[in-house]
């Protein structure tokens, strides 16, 4: 009610509105600017005080029997979005209730095909990724621990965009540097250093053997080109060589090193001035350096993240960065290095690897920190399983076993339902809702929290197992996948609020107030649904997410 009757705009109310740069502002400073903008629109504004539900006062504006509140206000009071947009070069605003989108599926999901809408995404540069690990080849999360440690479900998500990336972007430029054998690579090699060319017989392959006698490093001079994800096998001799690739930003006129160095250390950054510019070095540690290197590196992204760690924020850009040289120090070996626009196979594989590595006996990926779900009641300790990651995980290991033929992706996710038949409780992840629906559970706590987008990501994944496995290896994950999409029917009416959702059921369980869906999660509640809507065709699916999507356009539920 009181919307519709305060709600208007005009234009003077949006100059107001930019100026305040959409945060509330009690009390504008009406300057001789917008009394003539008032003058010369002839319309009679006086300024008003808005009393808001008899507890505080806002400063509105009244014409005749119209009044008109800020937007900057009514943006935070009811949390809705507006911008200033031009067409046909006039001015217009734009109202909308929520800021996230939703992908109407087109084709029958395909679990050989794009992640829902995970072309979309790019995992590694989000703030909650601290960087790439050099050592694994997958994002090192810091969402619930600032030292860093692997999150399972953001390893699969970011296997599972480079696998839908691969499908949807242009075939990758490549250039091959170097590979041993019969390269025209015009390495720089200074007095004393050596390069040569060997078969090596566990390989099967020929490489390169380097060795610089002191710190003047053997060099490779690029072309000109705008790709920047480098692929080297490397094995060192000694603990003190390096890789280091040498980038120059073309606008700022800056030079960066992206250095690959044996040692524990994650990521470091160092600095130093050289003539004009300042010299920024990154470095990425390979650990112990026993054994070949397989890098695939995405070098914006190395960058962006040793800027972050020095505080330098993100404003790297990636269209002005160009790779310039390679330089190896110190003695050993190298092969396959190229450089390309991007490499999503390997980035993918490198999670189905990782997932692969460090499942553990019982079918779990452990997640190795703590998890406070609601002020200390129903905490995580560290070494439990998430629903979401076992189903994740098991989409991602069921593309590579598609892709791969190779079996241990399909052992790896038929594993992966181990921990759906053991109940929370005991360390696995199934709850009861009403000791009668089972549920599979994003965060397993006691009591159950039912997070609703985790449940479904995990039958996603289930899905993904029926449909790509064998038949004679199919049955448990068709029936946990029947149990579950009976359940999710049945308890989807809970999540519902009339104007949006709630991302979990804590408010029935845990006894506090409901915890309500940001957009970006309720639209990721639709996208679900309209998945799950293309397999299977039971109306309640179709009926619900339209009825989500309209909450998006701020249609409500009838009152009485
Ligand atoms: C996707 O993978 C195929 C097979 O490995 C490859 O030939 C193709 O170039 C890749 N495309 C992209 C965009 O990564
Ligand atoms: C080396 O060159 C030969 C002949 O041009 C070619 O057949 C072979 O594939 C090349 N080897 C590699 C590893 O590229
Ligand atoms: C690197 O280490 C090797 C053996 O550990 C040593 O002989 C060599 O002098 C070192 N080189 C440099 C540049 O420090
Ligand atoms: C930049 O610094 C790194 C590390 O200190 C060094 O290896 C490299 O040679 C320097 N590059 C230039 C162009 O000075």
């Amino acid at each position: 009610m009181m919307l519709s009757l305060i709600i208007s705009l005009a234009v003077i109310t949006v100059t107001y509105i930019l100026q305040c740069n959409q945060v509330y502002h009690p009390s504008p400073s009406t300057n001789s600017h917008e009394d003539y903008l008032i003058r010369k629109n002839s319309k009679h504004y006086e300024e008003i005080g808005c009393s808001i539900n008899g507890l505080y006062e806002i400063s509105c504006r009244k014409e005749e029997k119209e009044v008109f509140v800020p937007f900057s206000f009514l943006s935070k009071y009811y949390e809705v979005y507006g911008k200033l947009t031009v067409a046909k070069g006039k001015e217009k605003f734009e109202w909308s209730h929520s800021y996230s989108k939703v992908f109407k599926p087109t084709t029958k999901y395909d679990p050989s095909g794009v992640f829902m809408y995970f072309n979309n995404y790019n995992v590694e540069v989000r703030d909650r990724v601290k960087c790439i690990s050099a050592t694994e080849g997958v994002p090192v999360s810091t969402q619930w621990e600032a030292s860093g440690y692997y999150y399972p479900v953001q390893v699969a998500q970011f296997g599972l965009s480079h696998y839908s990336k691969n499908l949807t972007e242009p075939r990758p430029k490549l250039r091959n540097l170097e590979d041993g054998s019969n390269s025209t690579a015009k390495w720089n090699v200074p007095v004393g250093a050596s390069i040569s060319r060997k078969y090596e017989p566990i390989t099967n392959s020929w490489v390169v053997e380097f060795h610089s006698a002191d710190d003047n490093s053997i060099t490779l001079k690029l072309k000109p080109g705008s790709e920047l994800v480098l692929n080297a096998n490397l094995l060192f001799k000694d603990k003190n060589g390096s890789l280091t690739v040498l980038l120059e930003d073309r606008e700022r006129f800056q030079l960066y090193s992206v250095s690959f160095v044996c040692s524990p250390e994650l990521l470091s950054v160092s600095t130093s001035t050289v003539g004009e510019g300042s010299n920024f070095t990154v470095y990425y540690g390979l650990g112990s350096c026993e054994d070949w290197a397989i890098l695939t590196r995405d070098l914006y992204v190395d960058l962006l993240k040793g800027n972050v760690l020095l505080g330098r924020g993100k404003k790297l850009s990636r269209s002005n960065l160009r790779a310039l040289s390679i330089a190896l120090k110190g003695s050993g070996y190298l092969d396959s290095l190229a450089i390309s626009s991007s490499n999503h196979v390997d980035m993918f594989y490198s999670s189905a690897d990782w997932l692969v590595r460090h499942q553990d006996t019982r079918g779990g990926w452990p997640i190795g920190v703590k998890r406070k779900m609601a002020s200390g009641r129903a905490d995580l300790n560290p070494g439990w399983y998430s629903a979401m990651g076992q189903g994740q995980a098991m989409s991602l290991l069921m593309r590579a076993f598609y892709r791969s033929g190779k079996s241990q992706y399909l052992e790896a996710a038929l594993n992966g339902m181990k921990p759906f038949s053991i109940s929370s409780g005991e360390g696995g992840v199934r709850a009861y809702f009403m000791n009668q629906y089972p549920w599979y559970e994003e965060y397993p706590t006691i009591p159950p929290s039912f997070v609703l987008n985790g449940f479904i990501y995990s039958l996603i994944g289930l899905y993904d197992v029926l449909t790509l496995a064998p038949e004679d290896r199919s049955s448990d994950a068709r029936l946990l996948f029947d149990q579950g999409m009976h359940t999710l029917k049945k308890l989807l009416p809970l999540f519902d609020t009339g104007s949006g959702t709630v991302y979990d059921l804590r408010h029935f369980t845990l006894g506090l107030p409901p915890n309500l869906a940001r957009w970006d999660y309720h639209a990721a509640h639709v996208n679900q649904l309209l998945l799950l809507s293309t397999i299977d065709r039971d109306p309640i699916l179709t009926t619900i997410a339209e009825r989500w999507l309209n909450y998006m356009q701020g249609k409500r539920a009838a009152h009485n």
